[in-house]
């Protein structure tokens, strides 16, 4: 049984993970970012839609963390 769940990987073509793709985010927050550091979106492109979407989540969390840090 897998203990994989729906929406772990991101771009299917080179494997990566929701984790591989926040590890690079936490440094450098853009789509460039990951598409240089895994190619993702240099084969199908399906991803790239998928990361753009991810990316805005994975800001709106930072901002709401950093929020409810400083009170
Ligand atoms: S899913 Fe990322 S390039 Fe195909």
């Amino acid at each position: 049984m897998s203990t994989e769940r729906p929406g772990d990987t991101v771009c299917e073509c080179f494997d990566i993970s929701r984790d591989d793709v926040y590890a690079i985010w936490r440094k450098q927050p853009t789509v460039a970012a990951v598409e240089k550091a895994f190619g993702c979106g240099r084969d199908c492109g399906n991803c790239v839609p998928r990361l753009h979407s991810l990316l805005k989540f994975f800001l709106l969390e930072q901002a709401s963390g950093r929020k409810a840090r400083r009170n």
